[in-house]
């Protein structure tokens, strides 16, 4: 496959399935098609790399003069994941970059999934030259959640595990798309929890624009205009190709420092390490 210094491939590891697509970085699109396969069950380290590598044969991608990013759904601490709210425990203070290094034989860029869809929406989505404080929350097996403040990432934000008072379970677990399908919610049942978590956001951090990712954002019609927030919401241009987009955008970010915009350089520093 012919690349460019402006390709790079982007892998976004979820709770449901292993995404992975070539990307040009000047535009953000997809220059193969998107991959998925299945999470295996369980997520443990071995077999989420066996997917990995499954999506990398199948894009054909395996040479390591490619940039290749990967956006896992944990809190992302100098190549180590520190969390496991949707995969196995075993990632709980694992190196994950290094086991994903040595797993492919290569180097890889490392990140939260979130964050990095995050970038991918502030290069090339909808918070392209938005200023003051951007919260991207992703809807998805879980809420992830990027926080840009005038162009930087914040990263690690966890914003899907605020507690909700006097209730067993957190804000993912009752508002996430995967809460909506495990209780068999309508639009409007859904919406109402979703009014909860972004009056709750909204109240704790001000922001001045929300992004709604993850795969449901394409039918943000049915449910975006049901709530009632004094902040402005819009869906994700990217929707649940961000994470894919953002992780390669960050795999060429040390390739491409010349070319890149000043916001974009804060979010390269912000999550490597
Ligand atoms: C994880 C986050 C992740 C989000 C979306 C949450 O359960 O804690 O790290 O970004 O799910 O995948």
């Amino acid at each position: 496959m012919t690349t460019s210094a402006t390709t790079a491939v982007g892998i976004d590891i979820g709770g449901t399935g292993i995404k992975g697509a070539l990307v040009d970085l000047q535009d953000g699109s997809l220059l193969t098609d998107r991959i998925k396969v299945p999470t295996p069950k369980g997520a443990e380290p071995e077999d989420v790399l066996g997917a990995v590598r499954t999506v990398l044969d199948t894009l054909e991608v395996t040479e390591s003069d490619i940039p290749l990013g990967v956006a896992f759904p944990a809190i992302v601490k100098n190549g180590r994941t520190l969390s496991a709210a949707n995969v196995s425990d075993a990632w709980i203070g694992f190196e994950a970059e290094e086991f994903f290094e040595d797993g492919l034989g290569r180097d890889i860029h490392f990140a939260n999934d979130a964050d990095v869809a995050g970038v991918a929406e502030l290069r090339y989505g909808a918070a392209r030259g938005e200023g003051g404080l951007v919260i991207l929350t992703t809807l998805g097996t879980g809420i992830g959640s990027a926080m840009i403040y005038n162009g930087v990432l914040i990263p690690n934000s966890e914003l899907g595990h605020l507690n909700r008072a006097n209730h067993k379970r957190d804000a993912e677990a009752w508002t996430a798309y995967s809460a909506m399908e495990r209780d068999k919610l309508d639009w409007e049942e859904w919406a109402a929890r979703l009014q909860w978590y972004y009056s709750h956001v909204e109240f704790l951090f001000s922001p001045d624009l929300f992004v709604v990712g993850g795969g449901v954002s394409k039918h943000a019609d049915k449910f975006l205009p049901l709530l009632d927030i004094g902040t402005r919401i819009v869906p994700a241009v990217h929707r649940n190709n961000a994470g894919i987009i953002g992780a390669a955008a960050l795999a060429l970010a040390g390739e491409t420092r010349t070319t890149r915009d000043g916001a974009a350089e804060g979010l390269a520093e912000a999550t490597t390490h």
